[in-house]
Formats: structure tokens, C-alpha cells, sequence
């Protein structure tokens, strides 16, 4: 086996976002792109020679031809075992599965996460570390450098990577492991949940419909759903993984998981709906002709864990990212644990995890998850509320109504202006931040501004500091607008404002969120000038 060492130059764009780094596939068809990046990787995280790295993708365009390369540059790095996924498929939380398993040093995912693929769409490669979860900030940033002042990668040639048939075989004195996908974790996800409690749900006359919008979770709802817990073969849809995934936005939300929402808010709607994205970390949960935000899932996730076999013993603690609303404090506060606020992304919850001071954390943005790996957990979300509605016994919509008269409603709502020139998305962000004197103790009708700063995060197990992390407004009576740019797109500059207000009256819980928060949103835009700055009229996405 012959190891080439590769003359190459560094390209300057390789610094990851908030969850790798995203380009579209052109971009990483660039000569030594990829190379330079994984080569980035491997140099920063100087794995002990003989060491196991997990590798897999969401199944998108250029999915094998990375894995392929990964492969020999891995195999020429000193890495005794890759265990990669068969096909080259492993979804994002199933890698952070594997990874923590079979304690390798860590492992890379190959994904996009719900931005479209295709040719013309984008890819991504994100590091994870050996507790399965993404390569906090210090290891990114130095990727990134290490990718500024690149000169050489190291790879062998190799006849063949044999990716679809399961089994060991060596490329030079490295295994590589071909493993079943979807194996390890559905026996995680069956050592966690009630499943005959599940099944019992699932086959007597509740009907549930997944969506898995040709994306990587097919294979694994088909084999946990169908096979193991009896639903029909036919609750389950676009089940089968495409590389550009059907043409279609892989992101569960109300938008563009419109056929599912269709059939959920249709004539003969079943019981429960649920998607996940590309990559099987995002979940979209949904009753008959009912959606559940995702903030109110994660507290309602936690509001009842105690039901749940995996979690019966009780919650450590609660994280959520900031622009999350503060649904699951309050629920936090009755369980009488402690309740984290952390920046935006899944990274920031992984410290506090290892640190075994939070069990359950959330994301407004579709994504929630627990300590059982260090990722979200699309699939996770899914069992965990079938679980919850077994024990219960009643609807969805029944239950988070429940809650709501329990703990009160924290009405929420985040509009997205996707695809903004990145100059006026800054000016927007900056004419905020200048405002912070001005706007501070502001009347808006009856609203008073209490605070308003640019949120920052000292993290609580390592003490290392995130700054910049969101423009907060905060209201007297606790409602927020909050402004932040999304570190995922990967053309033009995302806005993103969220928004939030709290309703203990229950005579008031049926109103439309855009309804009750109409006041802040028409405040969010006159502090903003955005119509000014941008042109646009209305957000691209609201959730
Ligand atoms: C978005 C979400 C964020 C999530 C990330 C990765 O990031 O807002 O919560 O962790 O995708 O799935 P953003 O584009 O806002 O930076
Ligand atoms: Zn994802």
C-alpha cells in the first residue's frame, strides 16, 4: 500500500459554522478541498496512532465519493479502524451512538443537515470528538486554522473501498469495519423507551404517519417502527434516502414538510404525525390537525420523562439554546432542577452533559435530545412522545393543552428571511446593537424594555467564553425578541427573530401564536428597519 504525501494550498473559507462546515458540493469539488480539510482535522486532533474513527453521511450527493477519500487519507494517518456505516450511511445521531459505543476517538459525519442536496446543493463534513458530540469551539477554531497554513495531506491508493457489503477488510494496515447503520441504534432506542407499550399504541387503532423526506432516517424508522414495533409499511413515507432527496428541503418544519402537514390537518387525519431531516437529528411532531413547537415539546418532554423507562430515575437538569423559549424553565423550576441557557448550536450542551448536570436538552429549531448521546435525536424525540401518549392515553393536542393549563403557554414564533445580501443583514444587526442605549427602559404600548444586550455564554464546566451570540430585547412582564444570523446557511446571510411571550390565562391558550404575538412583531420590525434595510415584506419561514 503506497502513501502519497500531497503538495497543496490552503483555501481560506474552511472555518466551520454552527454545525461544520457547509459549502455547496462545487465548492468541495474543488481540487484538495476536501483533502485539505479532513487532512485539517486529523492534524488538529492528532489522534493516538492505531486509533478508531466512526465515519458515515446523511447518503447525499457525494456522499461516497467523500467517504471513499476519507477512507485512504485515514488509513494513511496512522487510524487503525474506520467504522463506517454500510453504503456510507450512518444519521447523525446513530454516528454519536456508534462513536460512544465502541469508545473511538471520535468520528466524522458527513452531512448537510436539512439544507437541500444534489449537484447543485450543498455538503458538509462536521468533526465529532469521543463523547460523540460535536468538536466544541477550541478544536473548531483550530481546525480552522490549521486549514489556513495547510501545505501537505497524506492519503494511499487503494483499488476499492467496499462499502456495501457488512464485514472487515484492510487497506494496509488499517480495518475498515462496514457495520449495519441502523442496528446499534435501535437497540440504544429500545434499552430507552416502553416499546411494548408502544407497540400495543401503534396496533391497536392509533394511527401515526412518518415522514422522512427522502432523507437518511428511512431505513432506521422502517426497522424500528415496522419491523420492531408493528406499525403498518405504509405509516411511513418517503422512506427511501435519495442524494438530492427527492428534489426536496429536508427540514421538518411546517413549511416544508408540507405533505405531511397536509395529511395531518386532511379529512381523515391519523392520531400523530412526525418527520426528521436529512441527517435524523431534527423531529417535527404533530396531532390530528395539531403542531407542537418544538420549545413546548422539550419542556413537555420533561414535564413527563418520569414515565419513560430510560428516564424514570429522574432529570439532572434541562439546557436550551437561548432563543428557545423559556417553556422548559418553568417546568425545570417545579421538578426543582436547574435550568441552562446556552448559545445557539448542540455543541454547547455537550459539557454539560459529560458533566452529568443535564439530562435533557432543546432547541427551538426542531431539535431535542438527551444524555443517552450528544447529539439531537430525531428518531429519539419520536419514541419518546409515542411513549408519553401510550402511558397517557390521550391525544396529543390533549396533551400539551394539559400542560399548557399546568405551567402556563410560552407563545412562540421565529420568522426566518432566508437568502438576504450579507451586507444588509449586517446593517440590521448593527443599527440593533447601536440601539441598545436608546432602546433601554423604552415604552412599546404596554411593553417596557427591561434589557437589551448581545447574549454571551461563559460555559460553565470549562469557563470558556462565547460572545455574540444574539441581540436580546427583554419586556418587563419576560417577552423577548431576539435577532440573530444563522451560522448554517451557506449563500447570502439568514435573519432570523424569535419571538416570545408567556400567557397564564387559559381562556386565552386557543389563540393563533401570530395573533398573540402580533404587537411584538410589529415592534421587532420598527426597531430593526428591516423592511428598510432589506426590501422584504414578510419572513421566508415562519415556525
Ligand atoms: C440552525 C439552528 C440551530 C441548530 C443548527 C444545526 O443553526 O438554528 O438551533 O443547532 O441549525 O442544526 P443556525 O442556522 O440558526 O445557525
Ligand atoms: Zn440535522
Amino acid at each position: 500500500m503506497q502513501t502519497r504525501t500531497v503538495a497543496t494550498t490552503p483555501y481560506d473559507d474552511q472555518k466551520p459554522g454552527t454545525s461544520g462546515l457547509r459549502k455547496r458540493v462545487q465548492v468541495f469539488r474543488q481540487p484538495h478541498y476536501l483533502e485539505n480539510f479532513v487532512q485539517s482535522v486529523f492534524d488538529t486532533i492528532s489522534a493516538p496512532q492505531g486509533a478508531t474513527l466512526v465515519l458515515g453521511g446523511d447518503g447525499r450527493y457525494y456522499n461516497r465519493e467523500a467517504i471513499r477519500i476519507i477512507i485512504e487519507m485515514a488509513a494513511a494517518n496512522g487510524f487503525g479502524r474506520v467504522l463506517v456505516g454500510r453504503g456510507g450511511i450512518l444519521s447523525t445521531p446513530a454516528a454519536s451512538c456508534i462513536i460512544r459505543k465502541y469508545s473511538a476517538c471520535g468520528g466524522i459525519i458527513l452531512s448537510a443537515s436539512h439544507n437541500p442536496g444534489g449537484p447543485d446543493g450543498d455538503f458538509g463534513i462536521k468533526y465529532n470528538i469521543a463523547n460523540g458530540g460535536p468538536a466544541p469551539e477550541k478544536i473548531t477554531d483550530a481546525i480552522f486554522a490549521a486549514s489556513r497554513k495547510i501545505s501537505q495531506y497524506r492519503i494511499v491508493d487503494t483499488a476499492e473501498v467496499a462499502l456495501d457489503t457488512l464485514g472487515n477488510y484492510k487497506i494496509g494496515d488499517m480495518t475498515v469495519s462496514v457495520i449495519d447503520p441502523v442496528a446499534d441504534y435501535a437497540e440504544l432506542m429500545e434499552s430507552l423507551f416502553d416499546f411494548d407499550a408502544i407497540r400495543a399504541l401503534v396496533t391497536s387503532g392509533f394511527r401515526i404517519q412518518f415522514d422522512a423526506m427522502h432523507a437518511v432516517t428511512g431505513p432506521y424508522a422502517r426497522e424500528i417502527f415496522v419491523n420492531r414495533l408493528g406499525a403498518p409499511a405504509g405509516s411511513m413515507m418517503n422512506a427511501e434516502p435519495l442524494p438530492d432527496f427527492g428534489g426536496g428541503h429536508p427540514d421538518p418544519n411546517l413549511t416544508y414538510a408540507h405533505e405531511l402537514v397536509a395529511i395531518l390537518y386532511g379529512d381523515s387525519a391519523p392520531d400523530f404525525g412526525a418527520a426528521s431531516d436529512g441527517d435524523g437529528d431534527r423531529n417535527m411532531i404533530l396531532g390530528k390537525h395539531f403542531f407542537v413547537t418544538p420549545s413546548d415539546s422539550l419542556a413537555i418532554l420533561a414535564a413527563n420523562a418520569h414515565l419513560v423507562p430510560g428516564y424514570r430515575h429522574g432529570l439532572a437538569g434541562i439546557a436550551r439554546s437561548m432563543p428557545t423559549s423559556a417553556a422548559a424553565d418553568r417546568v425545570a423550576k417545579a421538578l426543582g432542577i436547574p435550568c441552562y441557557e446556552t448559545p445557539t448550536g448542540w455543541k454547547f450542551f455537550g459539557n454539560l452533559m459529560d458533566a452529568g448536570k443535564v439530562t435533557l436538552c432543546g432547541e427551538e429549531s426542531f431539535g431535542t435530545g438527551s444524555d443517552h448521546i450528544r447529539e439531537k435525536d430525531g428518531l429519539w424525540a419520536v419514541l419518546f412522545w409515542l411513549n408519553i401518549i401510550a402511558v397517557h392515553n390521550q391525544s396529543v393536542e390533549t396533551i400539551v393543552r394539559e400542560h399548557w393549563a399546568r405551567f402556563g403557554r410560552n407563545v412562540y414564533s421565529r420568522h426566518d428571511y432566508e437568502d438576504i445580501p450579507g451586507d444588509q443583514a449586517n446593517s440590521v444587526m448593527q443599527l440593533l446593537r447601536a440601539s441598545f442605549a436608546q432602546l433601554q427602559g423604552a415604552q412599546f404600548g404596554d411593553l417596557r424594555v427591561k434589557q437589551c444586550d448581545d447574549f454571551s455564554y461563559t460555559d460553565p464546566v470549562d469557563g470558556s467564553v462565547s460572545t455574540g451570540q444574539g441581540v436580546r430585547i427583554i419586556f418587563t412582564d419576560g417577552s423577548r425578541i431576539v435577532f440573530r444570523l444563522s451560522g448554517t446557511g451557506t449563500e447570502g446571510a439568514t435573519l432570523r427573530i424569535y419571538l416570545e411571550s408567556f400567557e397564564p390565562d387559559v381562556s386565552r391558550h386557543h389563540l393563533d401564536a401570530q395573533e398573540a404575538l402580533a404587537t411584538l412583531i410589529g415592534i421587532a420590525l420598527q426597531i430593526s428597519e428591516l423592511r428598510k434595510h432589506t426590501g422584504r415584506e414578510q419572513p421566508t419561514v415562519i415556525t
